[in-house]
């Protein structure tokens, strides 16, 4: 796999326009397969998650066209519902499409998803609102069988706000006649962008961003144009780096809608912060504040994918910060490349106990997860020396032109491909 070699201690200074949302676009994606008419998507990021998912829809059957930015989707030819065990073990995460292939074929064979190095990432609550609204789901041989002949409106009760299983309960019933309810369902953002997504294409669809959502079934589904939402854990990643190293960088098309949570928390360790219509202006003079501590949670929490990013910020603050990593219980495993970096960091259980020191040291670490290694990357770009972060195709998976971006602000960043 690739490398960035990293000469660090660069300050930052320039402009980055915001790539759209990753966890966005994949179940807007996923969403398109209800609709039998292309839709047309702009916005989305140029990442390798989103091309896995372009794999799976064109293997049953979408055609699918890239242009840019811009992803053109025709889904009136489906012309299968299973999902091999070969693309679903690159991207747990198109799990989601279940919803969407079950509802639109009445029938979907997905290979189990596998856990990945954040944690077991079980889909109980995705097969058992399923099966509360009518499918029938059966297991063998590592497969998941489903069948929706009988799919049903229904009341849903979430056991905890999961992203995915929102996600994929409300794809299953778009079409089920009557209105759906999922109660405790997840409030993030890119659910609130889903929504807006199917509402475009005909959907009856309410109370996304709440605890409730509402889903009042129609026959079918007319193709749309859309444009994806910004990435709000990409622009924090970039505010951190900034922070870390110093600097002055203007972020195109960022806002503060939906990072209240991480905007507080950089404030308050040092970041100086201007929103304008058109981007965020970050400045910095590479000197961290301690935070006394982070708890990551559901939204509008503090997010989980920064909990990494800003574990590698907070190796540098004057002061002992306290991270408590709720919601996957294994979020940490990066933290051993940071100690040899020389960072000060006593994990117990789910708590990170984070002692800053004045510099960290330029060394050889390697990235086993997607914000773990972007956490790494930034830690190199403040480190005293030459760097070099291994197995970064874990970073593009999630962040459109890092490197590239990194550079044009001044990083001393170089990608080495295997
Ligand atoms: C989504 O994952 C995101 N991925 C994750 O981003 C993000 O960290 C996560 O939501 C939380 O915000 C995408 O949107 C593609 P969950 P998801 O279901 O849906 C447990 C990134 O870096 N759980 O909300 O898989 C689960 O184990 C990625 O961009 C069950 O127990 O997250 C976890 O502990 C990483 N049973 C918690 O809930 C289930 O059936 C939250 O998971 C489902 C989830």
């Amino acid at each position: 796999m690739g490398k960035y070699i990293i000469n660090g201690k660069k300050r930052l200074e320039g402009e980055i326009t915001l790539q759209g949302a990753k966890n966005a676009a994949l179940p807007i994606m996923a969403a398109s397969v209800l609709c039998g008419e292309e839709v047309v998507l702009h916005n989305v990021p140029d990442i390798t998650d989103v091309s896995i998912m372009k794999k799976i829809l064109s293997s049953i059957g979408c055609f699918v066209k890239t242009e840019g930015n811009t992803l053109t989707i025709d889904p009136s030819n489906i012309s299968d519902s299973v999902v091999s065990e070969s693309l679903v073990s690159k991207m747990r995460s198109s799990i989601i499409l279940l919803g969407s292939v079950l509802a639109r074929t009445k029938k979907a064979k997905f290979s189990y998803p596998g856990g990945c190095d954040i944690g077991l990432r079980p889909i109980d609550m995705h097969l058992k609102g399923l099966k509360d609204l009518g499918a029938v789901i059966t297991e063998e041989h590592g497969y998941i069988i489903a069948d929706g002949k009988d799919l049903h409106s229904g009341n849903i009760h979430l056991n905890y706000p999961s992203v995915g299983a929102t996600e994929n309960l409300i794809l299953a019933s778009v079409f089920s006649k009557g209105v759906t309810a999922i109660s405790n369902a997840a409030k993030e953002p890119e659910i609130v962008d889903l929504q807006y997504f199917l509402n475009k294409m005909g959907a009856r669809i309410y109370g996304a961003g709440t605890n409730t959502v509402y889903i009042e079934g129609i026959k079918e589904l007319h193709g749309c144009e859309y444009t994806i939402m910004s990435d709000r854990i990409v622009s924090p990643t970039y505010m951190c780096a900034v922070n870390m190293c110093g600097g002055d960088v203007f972020m195109r098309g960022a806002s503060l809608d939906n990072i209240k949570s991480p905007y507080y928390k950089l404030i308050e360790s040092g970041l100086d912060v201007t929103a304008f219509a058109d981007g965020i202006r970050v400045r910095s003079d590479g000197k961290v504040s301690n935070l006394d501590s982070i708890i990551s949670m559901p939204y509008p929490g503090f997010p989980t994918d920064l909990q990494p990013i800003f574990t590698a910020m907070l190796c540098l603050a004057e002061g002992t910060s306290i991270i408590n990593e709720t919601v996957f219980e294994n979020r940490y495993r990066f933290t051993s490349q940071l100690k040899r970096m020389g960072a000060d960091i006593k994990i117990e259980g789910r708590i990170a106990l984070i002692r800053g020191v004045k510099s960290l040291s330029a060394t050889r670490v390697y990235s086993e997860d997607l914000r773990g290694g972007a956490a790494l990357t930034l830690a190199a770009l403040c480190a005293d020396g030459q760097s070099v972060v291994e197995d970064v195709e874990y970073i593009m998976r999630g962040y459109e032109d890092f490197h590239t971006n990194l550079e044009k602000i001044g990083s001393d960043i170089r990608y080495v491909p295997f």
